[in-house]
């Protein structure tokens, strides 16, 4: 009865879209994805926190939110933006005003911080039918393998970027720096502050050599689309240490293989094994900032995105190329920066004290991400056990718990929290449910 006059009292004061909210709650009455009046309350206050954020943080930007709707967002730029890029097939200049769902964004990206992306041999051997449905994908021409029928053949070609179980553990590093390849770079000489982070994170081609004033030395990590990565030779020559850890977003092809063990190729190659989050976030960039949420407690970005009076997109070592939609991106990632997920560096914020103000706090996040959870119908919504979110577990035979020792504490108090569980991202199920490994008993 509570419920349902709490339902009549939103559907009266927020209007339609409050009503369709009641609605769904009540015809989830038997399920735990009811919304109450703190979840409400948790997805108003992120968005009100959200919008100062960006007022305050966004050089210019504002979130305009319609009345009743606790998720969608309009980040719009000021109208006298001039935008420079067009889209080559329409020949239609981007547009100002870009529409994003704060609840898909939160509830995606928190899941993110406590997940693995790198692609495993336990992950194979546990998802249902692994190797007939998933392994030959990530194999280029894996089409021919008829879905690795021949098992040992199969393994045999992903063997090189296959671990047995996850190199890295969420909250393994503690300040991390993703580097784009952003023009923007030869502007403020960030090597020196870049090459003080933990861990770098690097893009494609992007060199070192020649350019470190502006954008370091280190490089720990460098995520690879399928063009670089089939010039795996040449990448390797860009990092001296020959130490960097490559990263493939697309599919292990032969001739990597034959590079890895020919060249040799002694760095070590995986591939990334990440969640989608729809056309808005295909690019490596933003598969590196995931790649950098998954192991990082802290993660800055240099070189992304484009200030006000940007006159072209560029790529700090060579000419434009199409592709990119900078303003869109901009508004993608101060929506990230204001869900407490990166810090953005560029020239007009380029000091490294910068406090990004307003930033929704914590508390907030969690119980947004929960709501937002039950509203989205996420396995396992409401719940509170930290495993909530795995729809497939399996306790391989003989799986050793990760090995801690050395490890930073938040790591190690994180593995307690989660039972020693890996959680893995099942990329195409329904309600994001995770695949989770724990250790044998
Ligand atoms: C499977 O592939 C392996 C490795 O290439 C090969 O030695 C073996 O003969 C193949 N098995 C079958 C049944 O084709
Ligand atoms: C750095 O500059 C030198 C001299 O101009 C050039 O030979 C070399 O190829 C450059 N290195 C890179 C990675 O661009
Ligand atoms: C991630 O793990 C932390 C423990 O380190 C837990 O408190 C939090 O609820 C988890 N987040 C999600 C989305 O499962």
């Amino acid at each position: 009865m509570r419920l349902l006059q709490l339902g009549f009292f939103l559907a009266l004061a927020s209007g339609l879209s409050a009503l369709l909210i009641y609605i769904a709650g009540v015809s989830d009455l038997y399920t735990t994805t009811k919304l109450s009046d703190q979840d409400l309350e948790a997805l108003q206050s992120l968005q009100n926190g959200f919008k100062k954020c960006v007022s305050k943080n966004g050089l210019g930007l504002q979130a305009v939110t319609k009345g009743s709707d606790y998720c969608q967002v309009t980040l719009n730029f000021p109208t006298d933006t001039v935008p420079k890029w067009k889209d080559p097939k329409t020949g239609q200049l981007e547009g100002l005003s870009f529409e994003f769902n704060l609840c898909e964004a939160v509830a995606t990206w928190e899941q993110v911080r406590n997940s693995t992306t790198i692609l495993t041999r336990e992950f194979i051997d546990a998802l249902p039918n692994g190797w007939e449905d998933y392994a030959w994908r990530r194999i280029n021409k894996g089409v021919l393998l008829n879905r690795c029928e021949n098992k040992t053949l199969c393994l045999e070609k992903l063997s090189l970027v296959l671990p047995k179980t996850p190199p890295y553990v969420p909250k393994q590093f503690d300040r991390c720096a993703v580097i784009g390849n952003s023009g923007d770079l030869l502007q403020t000489k960030f090597g020196k502050e870049i090459d003080d982070y933990d861990v770098v994170i690097r893009e494609n081609g992007a060199p070192i050599e020649n350019y470190t004033e502006f954008v370091g030395k280190k490089s720990s990590f460098r995520l690879l689309n399928r063009g670089s990565a089939k010039a795996l030779d040449k990448v390797i020559e860009l990092d001296e240490t020959r130490k960097e850890v490559l990263i493939i977003k697309t599919t292990i092809h032969d001739i990597m293989n034959k590079m890895i063990q020919e060249v040799p190729i002694n760095n070590p190659v995986y591939l990334m094994l990440g969640a989608s989050f729809g056309s808005a976030a295909k690019g490596t960039g933003l598969k590196a900032l995931e790649f950098a949420l998954s192991i990082c407690e802290s993660v800055d970005m240099y070189g992304f995105t484009v200030d006000p009076g940007y006159k072209e997109w560029t790529r700090y070592f060579s000419e434009s190329r199409q592709g990119h939609t900078p303003l869109h991106g901009r508004a993608y990632y101060q929506m990230m920066e204001c869900l407490g997920l990166v810090k953005i560096h560029s020239p007009m914020r380029a000091d490294l004290s910068r406090v990004v103000h307003s930033v929704p706090s914590h508390s907030t996040i969690t119980a947004a991400r929960i709501a937002s959870e039950k509203l989205l119908r996420r396995v396992g919504a409401g719940s509170e056990d930290p495993l909530h979110a795995c729809s497939i577990r399996k306790k391989p035979a003989k799986r050793e718990p990760a090995d801690v020792s050395g490890l930073r504490k938040a790591a190690v108090d994180h593995q307690k929290i989660v039972r020693g569980a890996t959680m893995y991202p099942l990329e195409l199920h329904p309600g994001r449910g995770l695949l989770c490994t724990l250790p044998a008993d």
